[in-house]
């Protein structure tokens, strides 16, 4: 499918965000522990030159900011990446798809930043064959084997690494995003496995907030979904610093809430409850608030596609960055779970025109983003520090 017709086709959209938004006191922000952030400095005096691409893969946008990555430095000249299945989220991405997408942003970011000292990456995916779908059955084979070659090339995006943010607040109801912005963004995606296609058609646009919106509803409902999103979140400068990943909360609402036991992270908040209604407006106001769509698809769900997602994904939204323009994915309507299954329908339908996914390989919509002119910067989310991911 060209991206010309897939445009077309897809004329609406949908989707909706999940996670950190809908969270419970995130309207107000107080700044997160500089140790916390020190990864968006860069490596600094670093010189080994594979720990340095590290320091730049390490920012990488991923699903609850878990950064499930380990990374093998004790053969030569390589930089071997496995997915830490201590940090699978397998209520709400049970085969996790969107945690493998985050690979694929961390594997770009990894050759962008060798390519920038001059060294190429010859990136072999899953060099012991692709994990499976069911996360009972993995074990631990490598994601990618990245081989150090001459020759890297500088990339221009790389320039944004450091100041990406996935802007997910305040989005400028008065500053439209044209169609040229949307087919900048589009291009710079630079895949042949990964389709890309966007809308600021405003019945098409309507559309999907509509889904995004709904799904976002469902997301905050299933029990077992937001006491997995609760236990990810990071509360308080200490908590933040202990854990530097997750859904870190500095306001004084959240850390207030946690000190006089009014919020239960163990517990789904009651309907009607100060959490829930957060979390309710969170959805309301964000897909309210969104300016247009962008979409990624593949042509069927294999785990190499998947990585492809993420590899594009970061790519889009450097570019992004580097516009100006939020890029914020929602992803609950994209979420496999049995509560889900009709948005999941509906956003295929209205993206793509073809049902959901059945089979690993139908074409399946993988990511789905908002996008705007952000009124406020948003701050740089936690990272860990290299040492901790790194085997060497
Ligand atoms: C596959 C994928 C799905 C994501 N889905 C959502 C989402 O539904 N809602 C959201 O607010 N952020 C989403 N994000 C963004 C992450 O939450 C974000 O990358 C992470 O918290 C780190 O923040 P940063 O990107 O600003 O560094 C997603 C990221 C990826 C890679």
């Amino acid at each position: 499918m060209d991206r010309r017709n897939f445009v077309r086709l897809v004329g609406g959209g949908v989707i909706t965000a999940v996670t950190v938004g809908a969270l419970p006191g995130c309207a107000s922000f107080t700044a997160f522990p500089a140790q916390a952030v020190e990864a968006w400095n860069g490596p600094g005096a670093e010189t080994d030159v594979r720990r340095r691409a590290v320091a730049f893969a390490i920012t990488a946008p991923n699903p609850h900011n878990m950064q499930p990555w380990i990374v093998d430095l004790r053969e030569r000249d390589v930089i071997t990446l496995y997915c830490d299945k201590e940090r699978l989220l397998a209520e709400s991405d049970p085969y996790a798809r969107q945690i493998l997408i985050g690979h694929g942003c961390f594997i770009e970011l990894l050759a962008q930043a060798l390519g920038e000292q001059g060294v190429g990456a010859r990136v072999k995916l899953w060099p012991q064959g692709e994990l499976p779908m069911q996360l009972t059955a993995w074990d631990q084979r490598p994601v990618a084997r990245i081989e150090l070659t001459t020759g890297g090339q500088r990339d221009p995006l790389f320039a944004h690494v450091l100041n990406r943010r996935t802007a997910r607040w305040g989005y400028d109801m008065a500053r439209p995003v044209s169609a040229d912005a949307v087919k900048t963004l589009l291009a710079s995606a630079g895949s042949t496995i990964v389709m890309t296609g966007g809308t600021v058609e405003a019945a098409a646009v309507q559309r999907l907030r509509d889904i995004a919106r709904e799904a976002g509803l469902v997301d905050k409902a299933v029990p077992r979904v937001v006491i997995e999103t609760l236990g990810k979140l990071r509360i308080g400068s200490a908590e933040i610093i202990a854990h530097r990943d997750g859904v870190a909360l500095t306001n004084f609402l959240a850390r207030f809430a946690d000190t006089f036991g009014l919020l239960d992270r163990k517990a789904v908040p009651a309907l009607g409850s100060p959490a829930d209604r957060q979390m309710t407006e969170m959805y309301v106001t964000t897909s309210a608030e969104t300016m247009g769509w962008v979409w990624l698809v593949t042509d069927g769900n294999q785990r190499t596609q998947q990585i492809h997602v993420g590899r594009a994904f970061v790519r889009m939204q450097l570019k992004a960055t580097e516009m100006g323009l939020g890029l914020h994915p929602m992803s609950q309507a994209l979420q496999e779970y049995p509560e889900m299954a009709s948005y999941f329908e509906a956003a295929h339908q209205a993206v793509i025109g073809k049902p959901a996914p059945r089979t690993a390989s139908d074409t399946t919509v993988q990511m789905l983003c908002r996008i705007g002119y952000t009124t406020e910067p948003t701050p740089a989310a936690p990272r860990r520090p290299v040492a901790s991911i790194v085997r060497a």
